[in-house]
């Protein structure tokens, strides 16, 4: 058969053409300056490569302009000041773009690292802002704010200060294949370490591995239709969905699974949190075969979510809450670590900011929920042991809910009921 390629080969005939900057490198200077001067002629179909075999110098913030079908590849070694105070000083200005390395919106942007286990590492220096506690003026990593298209990939981050990958407003992402190392070496925690959030809509996330200090991935209000897949989180808080409704704010999140993922060690496996008097809703949420390995609290859901070293629940009766339905558990299978006087490393407070009154360390699943807000949840295929050996519990208060949760909704032993087999 004979084909036309006359529309193809035309079309290609006038594509404009690609254009590759590779990042210079100044031994003892900053490498920021000459990439941001160079920056504004790589805007459209091109890539900007920090090459192997090279350390690069991000001693200032880079904030890079709306790209169209552009890739930024990082095959060299990216590493941020040593010095806390140039970098507080940084984050302290006005123009300060909220990350380290901010992406301002455009379409078809892909940021890759690379999978060589000796380049291609962005070092924070992280430990040393852990070691004294320095939580002043600690800048986010990675923002990707309003893209369209977008795709972060490879990347391997060696002790982040903070916040890794922040994704506020973009949509249709593919966030896959990158390791975030922010496991501490000494006593002191990796505080807000928090993996990946998801504040858009579109969002697929695979195969990642995130060793941190606070949620593995958040997923935010705005969030609608995000996949997160085949991962592996460790020393984390969690998968969670939250915190929504602080403040009143009204919170909108919807259609998001988690599933096939390994927690180890962490704190929680699945959480939701929502302040006492949010609006709004979270809707047709599920995790999904999740193994849990040595983990103080599998599920956990609060509508009523306060940081318990800050004071007591506020009293309330009156304010809304924001509302959730279809929330589903599904084949989690694991571990509780239940061992007396083990303590979490971000607990640093009497009581823990994580404390639940009531709570005995061995539950497997707690429902806080707020009377009339929340509409079928249910857990199902919960299989728990414990480290000590003790039954696994559960907290439910069933004046709350009025579906089968899936196990006696009450304080004491987990007991799986119909929805729950
Ligand atoms: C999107 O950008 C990539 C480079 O990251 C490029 O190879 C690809 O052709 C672009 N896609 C379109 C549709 O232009
Ligand atoms: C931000 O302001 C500082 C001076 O306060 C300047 O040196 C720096 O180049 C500015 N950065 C950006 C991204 O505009
Ligand atoms: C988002 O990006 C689009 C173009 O890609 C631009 O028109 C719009 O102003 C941007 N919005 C914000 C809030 O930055
Ligand atoms: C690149 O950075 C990582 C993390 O800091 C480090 O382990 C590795 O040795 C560095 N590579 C080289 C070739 O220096
Ligand atoms: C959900 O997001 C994924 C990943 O970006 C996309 O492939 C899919 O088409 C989206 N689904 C809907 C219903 O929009
Ligand atoms: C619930 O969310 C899942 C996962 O995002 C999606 O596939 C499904 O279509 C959603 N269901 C409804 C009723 O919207
Ligand atoms: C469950 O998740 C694990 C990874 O944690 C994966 O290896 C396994 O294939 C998944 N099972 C199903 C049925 O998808
Ligand atoms: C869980 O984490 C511990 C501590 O880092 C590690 O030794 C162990 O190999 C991990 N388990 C799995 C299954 O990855
Ligand atoms: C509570 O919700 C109602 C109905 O959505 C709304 O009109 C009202 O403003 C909300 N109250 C507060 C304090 O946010
Ligand atoms: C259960 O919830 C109801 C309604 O909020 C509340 O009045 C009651 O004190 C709660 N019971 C327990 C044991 O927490």
């Amino acid at each position: 058969m004979l084909l036309s390629f006359s529309g193809p080969l035309a079309y290609a005939a006038i594509a404009v053409a690609w254009s590759t900057f590779v990042v210079p490198h100044t031994k003892d200077a900053d490498d920021t300056l000459a990439l941001m001067a160079a920056i504004p002629d790589y805007t459209s179909d091109a890539s900007i490569v920090f090459e192997a075999d090279t350390t690069y110098n991000i001693w200032s913030p880079i904030t890079f302009p709306p790209f169209t079908n552009v890739e930024v590849v990082i095959s060299g070694n990216l590493t941020y000041p040593t010095s806390i105070k140039t970098v507080q000083g940084h984050v302290a200005t006005a123009n300060y773009s909220g990350a380290w390395f901010s992406f301002t919106g455009g379409h078809n942007v892909t940021l890759r690292g690379n999978t060589d286990p000796d380049w291609g590492w962005v070092d924070g220096h992280g430990q040393q802002w852990w070691d004294i506690m320095q939580q002043t003026n600690r800048p986010s990593g990675w923002l990707f704010k309003n893209v369209t298209n977008g795709i972060i990939r490879d990347m391997k981050i060696y002790k982040p200060i903070a916040w890794n990958f922040g994704t506020i407003g973009s949509s249709n992402m593919h966030i896959f294949n990158n390791i975030i190392l922010a496991n501490s070496e000494s006593a002191s925690f990796p505080f807000n370490t928090d993996g990946f959030s998801a504040g858009g809509t579109d969002f697929l996330f695979e195969n990642n591995h995130v060793v941190n200090g606070d949620d593995c991935l958040a997923v935010g209000s705005g969030a609608k239709n995000v996949t997160w897949r085949d991962s592996y989180c460790e020393g984390s808080h969690g998968l969670s969905v939250g915190s929504l409704g602080a403040g009143g704010q009204v919170a909108s999140v919807e259609n998001v699974l988690f599933e096939n993922t390994i927690m180890n060690r962490t704190l929680y496996a699945a959480r939701f949190k929502s302040w006492t008097g949010g609006n709004g809703a979270a809707i047709n949420i599920t995790w999904k075969n999740i193994t849990f390995i040595d983990v103080m609290l599998p599920i956990f859901v609060t509508q009523n979510y306060q940081d318990q070293s800050g004071g007591p629940y506020p009293s309330s009766s009156s304010v809304n809450e924001t509302r959730i339905e279809n929330f589903l558990f599904d084949n989690f299978v694991g571990v509780i670590n239940d061992t007396p006087g083990y303590v979490e490393g971000s607990c640093i407070t009497d009581p823990c900011w994580y404390h639940v009154s009531g709570a005995t360390g061995k539950e497997g699943v707690i429902f806080d929920l707020y009377p009339k807000t929340a509409t079928n949840i249910v857990v199902k295929n919960l299989v728990a042991h414990t480290l000590s050996g003790a039954p696994v519990a559960a907290m439910c208060n069933s004046s709350t809910i009025s579906n089968d949760v899936g196990f006696v909704c009450s304080d004491g032993p987990y007991v799986p009921t119909q929805a729950g087999l």
